[in-house]
């Protein structure tokens, strides 16, 4: 057992903080957020990602899970005081793409004025190449008397929607440190994982983390190029997909043509790879490339609405007097993060069109409400349906696989649909009597 404190409540704090705790652990989570941890205290959490309510309130009850605003209570209680400091805050983008490090910082800096005794301060967070010898920097500049501890780079990988398995069977755990023993010390907080784990130095374990996403939005960019190149020749993409898929070499991951990847993490991190690059005087075309390509595909399922139900005549903008709906508003299906969601974005070029917009979220339907102006949020996909001129599905909710089309065609003004996420087959939503465009599928 080892005292764990973890700074940050978010997705990966709160997750990752849990799963400890779940290992046995004795983990305090801390935020600078009051009503957060008030909630949290109460068992009601900030975040939805299946399964981690049960498991915070298993681990309260066990009394090895707390929640505190206090620094000095989760890193200097006398009787557990925190060997481990884990920074889980967020880096959102900044100016020109860069990673904006102020909460990193604050983080940093109460640590460093609030530890009493030795400790491991690991970053969690995704931080630019070099931020680690940056943060023992800091510490030591804000420290009141010269206590040791060492800074361990240990980047996550959790996906949203899927963040308490990845947490619990990561594919890897990646520890950078300049010091071997720190790193190991870390490595045992891992061991029951039985994951295999790589030791590096801080800046290649910043740096890993960084390759690994945008490698995936590369892949995610790539096959959204593929799709563009089948639209124009008649090939269905998803068949490609597969049939790449099977070579070992390529894998079938994140070969899912559609609106492109959003979040909270791929569009912030390959623009902050980038602007290192930049700064360094490299010139990264692929990245570039990658993310053209994800802000044009958005751009490209509203030329689709366009095509299909837009006006032609000059007097009226393209889409005025047209009601469109949009089914699923989260990024991706499995959370209610609408960073960089490209539903809302879609929903604002289309209102710029002059589209009258309704929409339906079974999760992401409060965070949406904060983001969105004139969008009548509906009870469901029904609800949305009527009087619709066409239909977007924006994100791939299990709950939207199996729908009552027969219904929905009833309740619409002219049947629609838009499919940015290939959900539906394009044979049997025609049979249904659909005008349907998926992504890519040449034969639709
Ligand atoms: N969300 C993901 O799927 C994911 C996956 C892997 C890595 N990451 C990275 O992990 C980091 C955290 O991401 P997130 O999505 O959990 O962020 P988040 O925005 O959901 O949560 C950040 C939390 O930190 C708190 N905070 C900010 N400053 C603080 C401070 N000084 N002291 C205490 N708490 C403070 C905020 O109040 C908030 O609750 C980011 O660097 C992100 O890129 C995120």
């Amino acid at each position: 057992m080892k005292n764990i404190a973890v700074i940050g409540t978010g997705y990966v704090g709160l997750v990752t903080g849990t799963c400890f705790a779940d290992l046995g652990n004795r983990v305090v989570c801390v935020d600078i957020n009051e009503e957060r941890i008030n909630n949290l205290n109460k068992g009601i959490l900030p975040i939805y990602e299946p399964g981690l309510e049960e498991m915070v309130r298993r681990n309260m009850a066990s009394g090895r899970l707390n929640f505190s605003l206090s620094y000095d209570e989760a890193i200097n209680n006398a009787d557990s005081p925190a060997e481990m400091v884990f920074i889980a805050v967020g880096t959102p983008e900044g100016v020109d793409g860069e990673a904006d490090l102020r909460y990193v910082r604050a983080a940093a800096e109460t640590i460093a004025e609030t530890m009493k005794h030795q400790v491991i301060i690991i970053n969690k967070s995704t931080v630019p190449v070099g931020t680690g010898d940056w943060v023992a920097d800091i510490v030591r500049g804000k420290q009141p008397e010269p206590i040791a501890f060492d800074v361990v780079s240990n980047p996550e990988f959790l996906r949203e929607g899927a963040a308490i398995s990845d947490c619990m069977n990561p594919d890897r755990i990646v520890l950078g440190s300049l010091n071997r023993d720190a790193a190991n010390k870390v490595a045992q907080l891992y061991m029951p994982l039985r994951a295999p784990i790589i030791v590096t130095d801080l800046r290649t374990a910043e740096m890993i983390k960084y390759a690994s996403n945008a490698f995936l939005a590369t892949k995610i960019s790539f096959i959204n190029e593929i799709s563009n190149i089948c639209e124009a020749l008649g090939a269905d993409v998803k068949e490609v997909a597969a049939g790449m898929g099977y070579d070992k070499r390529i894998g079938r991951a994140f070969l899912d043509a559609g609106l492109g990847y959003g979040g909270s993490c791929f569009p912030k991190d390959v623009k902050a790879l980038a602007h290192m690059a930049n700064i360094q005087g490299k010139h990264p075309q692929l990245l570039e490339a990658v993310m053209t390509i994800n802000t044009d595909q958005r751009r490209s399922l509203v030329n689709k609405v366009r095509g299909l139900i837009g006006n032609n005549g000059a007097h009226l903008s393209k889409l005025e007097g047209k009601t469109v709906g949009m089914l699923g508003l989260a990024f991706k299906a499995n959370t209610d993060d609408m960073r960089e969601s490209q539903p809302v974005d879609i929903i604002r070029m289309l209102q710029a069109d002059g589209a009258q917009i309704k929409a339906y979220d079974p999760v992401a339907m409060d965070n949406a409400g904060k983001q969105l102006q004139n969008v009548k949020l509906c009870e469901d996909v029904y609800d949305v349906a009527v009087g619709c001129d066409a239909l977007i599905l924006g994100t791939e909710w299990n709950e939207f696989k199996n729908l009552d089309w027969h219904r929905i065609k009833g309740l619409m003004r002219k049947p629609v649909l838009v499919d940015g996420r290939n959900l539906y087959e394009p044979a049997v939503m025609r049979d249904l009597g659909f005008t349907y465009r998926g992504v890519g599928r040449g034969y639709a």
